[in-house]
């Protein structure tokens, strides 16, 4: 056998090997009776990931502005998932007091309301969406942290692309994005410094086929969106096998690595994705 041929069975035997012996670290039963606090669940991958931890056996509590959306939801799952209305700020203390029994899961993935345009100038909608995207965040973080420690627990953000590679048309949303980027990996630092038993998962998605980021995005973007369905599913597998980092789809990896590695011939491959005919 010529030598190359030779390289390419030892290949192939590895790669049998190793889909032989891989074991998925994901295991559902471990969500069974988990005590779980998800916002921003009325809609959208908040919605989706309620219906995966009811199917999963996990006790929801689940937060919305709109109560009559939320209870909706509600009505197609399980008995044991409680409703809560937030405020507008999503101002969480009295959320937190609504879990009687302690919590497992903070899972942290409401947004304000998101401008996909270019920037206006508006600095106090970004001050706003600073509060809804990130500040209420850090206050839910921070009142659940001693019970999520209790439980050794955790705590799951949800972020984007764009809080690791800048794009056109979220300027806010972006900063808002970048903020829980360094927040969250600072805290987990701190955590692990500190020996306390809490793990932070920081969500990178790309575009997801939510009505409001379709809604968003229709005429200004040359991109695929992903299934919702798929996008909780990744989230709530990387929360409970307590990883750093989750990306999906899985290749944004990749673009986040690229985007380091070369970020000036990267921005203009990048910007050739969005739609923009003048000035
Ligand atoms: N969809 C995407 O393409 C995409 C891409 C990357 C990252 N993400 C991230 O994934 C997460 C979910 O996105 P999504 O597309 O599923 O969003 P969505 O469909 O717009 O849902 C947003 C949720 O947040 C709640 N919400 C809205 N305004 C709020 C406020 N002022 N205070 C508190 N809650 C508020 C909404 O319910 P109420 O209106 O009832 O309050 C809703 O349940 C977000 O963190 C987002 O940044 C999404």
């Amino acid at each position: 056998m010529k030598p190359i041929g030779k390289a390419l069975c030892a290949a192939g035997i590895v790669a049998g090997l190793l889909a032989f012996f891989w074991k998925d670290p994901f295991n559902p039963v471990s969500l069974s009776g988990a005590r779980v606090l998800l916002t921003g669940a009325s809609a959208g991958i908040g919605e989706q990931m309620a219906y995966h931890y009811a199917r999963f056996g996990a006790e929801i509590v689940l937060t919305a502005r709109r109560e009559a959306v939320l209870q909706k939801v509600r009505t197609s799952l399980v008995p044991h998932v409680q409703t809560f209305a937030m405020c507008e700020c999503a101002s969480i203390h009295p959320t937190l007091n609504i879990v009687p029994w302690g919590l497992d899961y903070l899972v942290l993935n409401h947004i304000g309301v998101t401008h996909f345009q270019m920037w206006v100038g508006d600095v106090e909608y970004t001050r706003w969406l600073m509060q809804v995207n990130f500040f209420s965040y850090v206050a839910l973080a921070t009142a659940a942290l001693p019970t999520l420690e209790k439980n050794k627990g955790s705590l799951v953000v949800v972020s984007s692309l764009t809080g690791k590679v800048p794009t056109p048309f979220t300027t806010s949303y972006s900063a808002t994005k970048f903020a829980l980027d360094g927040f969250f990996s600072s805290l987990r630092h701190e955590l692990i410094m500190q020996k306390r038993n809490v793990s932070i998962t920081l969500c990178i998605l790309g575009l997801i086929d939510t009505d409001s980021a379709l809604e968003n995005t229709r005429g200004k973007v040359y991109l695929t969106a992903s299934p919702a369905p798929e996008a909780a599913l990744a989230i709530i597998q990387g929360g409970a096998t307590r990883v750093q980092e989750v990306f999906y789809p899985w290749w944004l990896k990749h673009v986040c690595c690229l985007w380091v590695l070369f970020p000036n011939d990267g921005g203009q491959v990048l910007r050739s994705y969005y739609n923009y005919s003048g000035p």
